[in-house]
């Protein structure tokens, strides 16, 4: 049952901010730079030209009426213009961390734990995925997630304040609602059921960066 406000956006502890500050250089470096030992992997498989010139389309209200009849094709965006974030099990190797084995990566088993020890002390946390949407036109076109269900925590980082947003439809009202980015890191936290299905989308003129966990409260 959802109550209240569908997102719920929790200030960033201190510890945790400086974990994020240090994988966000980690981020800059790899985005920056084309070669050498780079820290990170990016990964991206879409055709950029074509789909940054629709980037508002599908991300509006209008795209999203045309979708939302076949709900089960959509648990995940249709459309990108985005990297993934991932790392190497060990550098050089074709060997890609999957989500269920983050936690053995420093940086994220780090933000994992401050998660837990500082906001969710009583719930399992689960790493879902980190996308970098590095505008302008960058962005991650309606869809749902249900393949996924539980509650969901973002933590998301702008480079510049009201230049990217994660954008919604209210599941009880129908309203769309877009919230900005703030410059600097920001935890939000929203549902994802069945029973109240959640469009959601980003759009981004800036780099974005958002971490996602999915948050089980069963300790
Ligand atoms: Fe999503």
């Amino acid at each position: 049952m959802i109550t209240d406000s569908i997102l719920s956006t929790v200030n960033v502890p201190e510890g945790l901010l400086h974990v994020l500050n240090t994988f966000q250089c980690e981020v800059d470096k790899t985005l920056n730079a084309s070669t050498g030992n780079l820290p990170l992997v990016v990964e991206d498989d879409y055709d950029h030209e074509r789909c940054k010139d629709k980037s508002n389309w599908f991300v509006s209200e209008e795209y999203l009426n045309t979708i939302t009849d076949n709900i089960h094709n959509y648990d995940y965006a249709e459309s990108r213009f985005a990297t993934k974030i991932s790392y190497y099990k060990h550098f050089g190797e074709p060997n890609r961390v999957e989500d269920y084995d983050a936690y053995k990566i420093p940086h994220y088993r780090r933000i994992i734990t401050e998660l837990s020890d500082s906001l969710y002390p009583t719930s399992s946390i689960f790493y879902t995925n980190s996308i970098c949407y590095d505008g302008p036109s960058a962005y991650l076109s309606w869809h749902t997630n249900l393949n996924n269900v539980g509650d969901r925590v973002y933590i998301t980082y702008a480079a510049e304040s009201n230049k990217s947003f994660f954008r919604y439809r209210d599941p009880m009202t129908g309203e769309i609602i877009t919230c900005p980015d703030k410059k600097g890191w920001q935890i939000n936290k929203f549902p994802i059921n069945e029973e109240y299905p959640l469009w959601h989308c980003v759009h981004s003129d800036t780099r974005r960066i958002s971490l996602g966990f999915r948050v089980v409260n069963n300790l």
